[in-house]
C-alpha cells in the first residue's frame, strides 16, 4: 500500500502560534504560582487539550467565576465585551486570537459603527462566528447558504465577511445572490489561505487515491469540511479519525493507495503516528534495521539473521564502498559537484541474488581494499551521494523482506522498520575482530594499534558528519556484543522481532 500525505495539512499558522504561546504562558504562570484559564478549549483537538489540562490549564466556559490569574483567549477569538470584562476584573490577558480572525473582528467593528448591516457567512454556533458577531453587538446576520438571504433587511448597506473556514464556492454563491438584491454592498473575502490550501490539496489528493483518511477533532469545523470535500469524491472510502488508535476499527488492506490529510488544529505528532501505524500495519514487507559503528558485528550478524529468516540481506556499507571504488577508478574529483553529479547519474547500483551489482557487474573484495576504506567516509559525508543511495535502499526495502545494516538505517532509511537494533562493542574488541579477520583472510602480519586507530578515526567521522551522522534511533534496542557470541546476538534479535511484530498486529 502506498500512503500519500496531502501537500498542505495540519496545524495552520494561527493555531501553531496560539499553542506555542499557551505553553510558554503556562510555564510562566507555574513559576509565578498563578492560575491560568482558557475560555473554552484552546483548539478543537482533544489530545492537545488533554495535554494542556494535565499541565495545569483550567478550562472555563465563562469569565464569571474567574476572580484572579491569567486568561487565555483562544485562536477563535471572543466578543468585544469579554475584553472589557477581563479589564474590569483586573485579570491578566493572554490574547492568542488568530491574526486572520482579528482582522475580521476589526472590519465588523468598523462597519458596524459606520451603520452597515453585518452579514457573516458561517455557522452560527461556531465560537469564531459567535466571537465575530460580538464585535457588532450580536446584531450580525449569520447565513450558511444563498437560501438564507431573504432574512437580511435591505434598509442599510451591507458588509459581508466570512468565517475563516468556509468553502470558497459557498461564500461566492452567497455574495452573488446578495449582489443581485442589494445595490450597496461591501464584500470581504476573509477565508484564510491555510484553509483554502488544505481544502484544495485534499480535493486534489482524493482524486488520485483509493481512500482518504482525514485526521482531526470531531468538533473541528475545518476538519469536518475536509471530510465533506473528500466524501464528494470518495463517498464510501473517506475515513474521519481523531488519532492513530481509531484506525483499529477499519480494515484498509484492500486499498492500494491511501491519502492522508488533517485539519488545521491537528498537531504534527498525531499525523506522524497515523502514517507510522499505516505503514506498519499495511506494509506487506518486513524490515529489520541494524546500525552501529564499524566492527560491532553488524554485517556478520545481519547476514546470518537474514539467512535464518529467509530475508534479503542488504549491506549498505558495501554500497558506499562500491561508489567509492568507481570514484577512485575514474579519478573523479569528489570536491567538484558537477563531476560527482555526472558520475552518479551515470551509475547503476542494484542487487541481484543478494549480490551488489555496480553497472551490471558484481563486485567483490576490491571494495574492501585500503584505498576504498580510507576514502569511503568522505563520500558517505556527501549529501548527494547519501540521497542517491537512500533512495535505492528504500526502493529495495519496499519490495522485499530485508535485514539492512549501516549507520542511518533506523533513523533515515527505514524510520518505520519493524525492529531497530543498535549494535555496539568496545573499541578494543572491534579492533581485535578486525585484526583476526584480516590476518586470516590475507595471511598478512597486521598492526593491531593501527587497526584500532583507523576504527577510532572512522567512528569519529561517522558520528560527527553533518548529514545523517551515526546516532541510535530513539526507538532502537541497544545490544553490546563485546561479551556475546554471534549466535547469541542473532537469537536475541529474532526474539525481539517476533515480539515486536506480534505486538504490531495485536
Ligand atoms: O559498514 P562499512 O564499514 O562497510 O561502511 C563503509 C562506510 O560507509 C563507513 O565509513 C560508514 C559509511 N556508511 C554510512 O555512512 N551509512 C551507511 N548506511 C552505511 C555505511
Amino acid at each position: 500500500m502506498k500512503v500519500i500525505l496531502a501537500k498542505h495539512s495540519g496545524f495552520c499558522f494561527g493555531v501553531q502560534k496560539a499553542i506555542e504561546k499557551a505553553f510558554e504562558e503556562m510555564d510562566y504562570a507555574k513559576k509565578q504560582n498563578q492560575d491560568i484559564y482558557s475560555l473554552g478549549p484552546l483548539i478543537h483537538n482533544k489530545q492537545v487539550v488533554d495535554d494542556l489540562q494535565e499541565r495545569g490549564l483550567i478550562l472555563s466556559d465563562t469569565i464569571n467565576e474567574i476572580q484572579s490569574g491569567s486568561i487565555i483567549i483562544r485562536s477563535h477569538g471572543v466578543p468585544k465585551q469579554i475584553y472589557k470584562d477581563i479589564k474590569s476584573k483586573g485579570l491578566q490577558l493572554i490574547d492568542t486570537t488568530c491574526p486572520f480572525v482579528k482582522r475580521i473582528q476589526k472590519i465588523v467593528d468598523q462597519y458596524h459603527r459606520d451603520d452597515y448591516t453585518i452579514v457573516i457567512v458561517g455557522s452560527a454556533t461556531h465560537p469564531e462566528v459567535i466571537g465575530i458577531n460580538g464585535w457588532c453587538s450580536h446584531e450580525g446576520y449569520v447565513i450558511q447558504s444563498p437560501e438564507d438571504i431573504h432574512r437580511i433587511p435591505s434598509n442599510k448597506p451591507l458588509c459581508i465577511v466570512s468565517q475563516t473556514t468556509m468553502p470558497i464556492p459557498l461564500f461566492e454563491n452567497v455574495v452573488a445572490a446578495l449582489k443581485e438584491q442589494h445595490p450597496n454592498i461591501k464584500v470581504f473575502n476573509t477565508i484564510c489561505l491555510a484553509t483554502q490550501d488544505r481544502q484544495e490539496a485534499a480535493l486534489e489528493l482524493s482524486q488520485e487515491v483509493d481512500a482518504m483518511i482525514v485526521i482531526g477533532g470531531r468538533h473541528s469545523s475545518n476538519t469536518q469540511k475536509l471530510v465533506e470535500l473528500c466524501r464528494r469524491i470518495l463517498p464510501l472510502n473517506t475515513y474521519a479519525i481523531e488519532q492513530s488508535s481509531d484506525l483499529d476499527q477499519y480494515d484498509l488492506s484492500h486499498y492500494e493507495t491511501v491519502g492522508i490529510t488533517a485539519g488545521a488544529s491537528t498537531p504534527n505528532y498525531i499525523i506522524e503516528k497515523v502514517i507510522e501505524k499505516m505503514d506498519k500495519t499495511y506494509r506487506k514487507v518486513r524490515q529489520i534495521a541494524i546500525d552501529g559503528p564499524a566492527g560491532a558485528g553488524k554485517s556478520t550478524i545481519a547476514r546470518m539473521l537474514a539467512k535464518k529468516m529467509n530475508f534479503l540481506y542488504i549491506d549498505t556499507g558495501a554500497m558506499y564502498r562500491a561508489i567509492t571504488l568507481k570514484v577512485l577508478k575514474n579519478h573523479v574529483n569528489i570536491f567538484d559537484q558537477q563531476e560527482m553529479h555526472v558520475l552518479l547519474t551515470q551509475t547503476e547500483l542494484d542487487l541481484k541474488d543478494g549480490q551488489i551489482l555496480l553497472d551490471g557487474q558484481s563486485i567483490s573484495d576490491e571494495i574492501r581494499t585500503g584505498d576504498v576504506t580510507e576514502n569511503v567516509s568522505k563520500l558517505a559525508a556527501m549529501k548527494e551521494v547519501r540521497t542517491w543511495l537512500v533512495e535505492i535502499q528504500q526502493r529495495i526495502a519496499s519490495e522485499n523482506h530485508v535485514v539492512m545494516d549501516g549507520r542511518d538505517i533506523g533513523t533515515v532509511v527505514l524510520p518505520n522498520a519493524d525492529l531497530k537494533i543498535f549494535l555496539t562493542a568496545s573499541v578494543e574488541e572491534r579492533a581485535r575482530r578486525r585484526y583476526l579477520e584480516i590476518k586470516e583472510k590475507y595471511q598478512n602480519e597486521v598492526d593491531f594499534d593501527e587497526i584500532k586507530r583507523t576504527i577510532q578515526n572512522r567512528d569519529f567521522e561517522d558520528e560527527n558528519r553533518e548529514i545523517d551522522p551515526l546516532i541510535p534511533a530513539a526507538d532502537s534496542v541497544h545490544i553490546d556484543t563485546t561479551q556475546l557470541s554471534i549466535e547469541e546476538v542473532v537469537q536475541k534479535i529474532q526474539l525481539l522481532f517476533d515480539k515486536n511484530t506480534h505486538q504490531a498486529h495485536a
